[in-house]
C-alpha cells in the first residue's frame, strides 16, 4: 500500500525536478497537482493513492518536456509531403486520442450514429443484414456501432496501429466475434486490389479531409462500394468561425511539440474528448475543407449519385447542428458538417 511516506517522496522529487523552471511552469505544476489532489479527495471511495503517485509523475515528464519545448517544429516541413511520414504521424496522433477513453465514453460516442441518422429520418436498417466497411475507424466506435445496428459483417481499417489494437481490445470486452467485426492496420488510400465492388455500405466519418489525397480517398470509397449499395461520408464543410479559430491557432501553436501540448492537457486533467478536440484540429498535418457545392462536384465526377444531405447532427457543437437550430449564426458556421448518403448505380 502506498503509504504517506511515498506520495510525500514523489512529491519532493517533483519539487526538486522544477527547481531551475519559469515562474509561469512552477504556478502550473502546483495548480496541476493541487487540483488533482483536491479532486480524489473528494472523490467517493478509498483515496486513490496509485493514481494520485501517478498524476505527480506526469507532471515530472511534462517538467521534462518544457526543457525541449521551445522552438522544436510539431513535424518537419519537408517531411509533410511525404505520404508514409505523414501517415504514421497522423496513425499516432490520433491513436493516443482513442485509448485514453473510458468504456462508457466510447458506449456513448457508439449511440451517437444512430441518433445522427435518426435525426435525419434514416433508420438503422441503413446497415441491418449488410456487409461494412468502416474507413478510418480509430477506436472502432462507428465499426461496433453497425454492428449493433444490424450489420451482416464489418471491416474496420486505419493507419494508426495502436488504434487497431485498441478497437480489437474494445470489440473483445464487448464479446463480439473477430467473424462479425474484423479490424486491420492499413491505409484507406491503398487498398487491396481485391475489395473493388465489395462492400453494400462504406462509411467514413470524419477520415477523408486528413489523407494527403482526399480526392483519391473519395475514389477508392467508390471503388470498394458494391454497385447499389450507399456510401456515408462526413467530410468538413468549409467557411465560418471555427476553421478562422483553427488557422489562428495552429499559427500560434505551430512550433508546439504535439507531445508537450498533449502532457500539459494531462496535466490540466482536461477531459479525453477535450483532448481528443484540439488533437484533431491542432496538430493533425493534413486538413481539407470544402463547400457542399465543391463535394458534390467531386462526388459526381467519382461517380457517385448524391442521395441525400443530412443537414442534421445531433448536438450542439456539431456547425450543422448549429445551423439548424440557430440560423441568425449562419454567418459564423460556415458550410456547416458535409454529411451524405451517396450511391453507386446497380
Ligand atoms: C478524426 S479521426 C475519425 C475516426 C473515426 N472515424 C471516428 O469518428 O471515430 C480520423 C481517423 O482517420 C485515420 N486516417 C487518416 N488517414 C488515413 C488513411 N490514409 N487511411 C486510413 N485511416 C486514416 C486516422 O488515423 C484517424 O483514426
Amino acid at each position: 500500500m502506498i503509504s504517506l511516506k511515498d506520495i510525500r517522496n514523489e512529491l519532493d522529487a517533483l519539487s526538486a525536478n522544477v527547481a531551475g523552471h519559469s515562474t509561469l511552469s512552477r504556478l502550473l505544476i502546483g495548480y496541476a497537482v493541487w487540483q488533482m489532489f483536491d479532486k480524489l479527495r473528494s472523490s467517493d471511495g478509498p483515496f486513490d493513492r496509485a493514481g494520485f503517485m501517478a498524476f505527480i509523475r506526469d507532471a515530472a515528464v511534462w517538467s521534462d518536456l518544457t526543457r525541449g519545448a521551445d522552438g522544436s517544429p510539431v513535424m518537419a516541413a519537408d517531411s509533410m509531403q511525404d505520404t508514409a511520414a505523414v501517415e504514421a504521424y497522423t496513425g499516432s496522433l490520433y491513436s493516443q486520442c482513442w485509448v485514453p477513453y473510458s468504456d462508457d465514453g466510447f458506449m456513448h460516442t457508439v449511440s451517437m450514429l444512430e441518433g445522427r441518422l435518426r435525426n435525419n429520418g434514416i433508420g438503422p436498417e441503413l446497415f441491418e443484414g449488410y456487409k461494412c466497411i468502416d474507413m478510418g475507424c480509430g477506436g472502432g466506435r462507428f465499426s461496433i456501432a453497425m454492428h449493433l445496428l444490424g450489420a451482416k459483417h464489418v471491416t474496420g481499417i486505419d493507419i494508426g496501429i495502436e488504434a487497431i489494437n485498441d478497437a480489437k481490445r474494445r470489440r473483445e470486452a464487448h464479446g463480439i466475434s473477430p467473424d462479425k467485426v474484423h479490424f486491420e492496420n492499413q491505409s484507406l488510400l491503398s487498398l487491396p486490389e481485391t475489395w473493388a465492388n465489395q462492400f453494400d455500405r462504406v462509411l467514413s466519418s470524419g477520415v477523408l479531409h486528413h489523407t494527403v489525397n482526399p480526392e483519391l480517398a473519395l475514389q477508392e470509397a467508390y471503388r470498394i462500394l458494391k454497385p447499389g449499395g450507399i456510401a456515408f461520408i462526413y467530410v468538413y464543410g468549409a467557411g465560418g468561425l471555427h476553421w478562422e479559430m483553427v488557422d489562428w491557432v495552429r499559427a500560434l501553436v505551430h512550433d508546439c511539440p504535439e507531445q508537450f501540448a498533449r502532457q500539459t492537457l494531462r496535466l490540466l486533467d482536461a477531459p479525453v474528448g477535450k483532448v481528443f478536440h484540439i488533437m484533431d484540429h491542432w496538430f493533425v498535418p493534413n486538413y481539407e475543407t470544402l463547400t457542399a457545392t465543391e463535394f458534390e462536384a467531386r462526388c459526381k465526377a467519382t461517380g457517385f449519385t448524391v442521395e441525400q444531405r443530412l443537414f442534421r447532427g445531433l448536438y450542439l457543437y456539431e456547425s450543422s447542428e448549429r445551423l439548424y437550430q440557430y440560423p441568425e449564426d449562419a454567418d459564423l458556421m460556415g458550410e456547416g458538417d458535409l454529411r451524405y448518403l451517396l450511391g453507386k448505380k446497380s
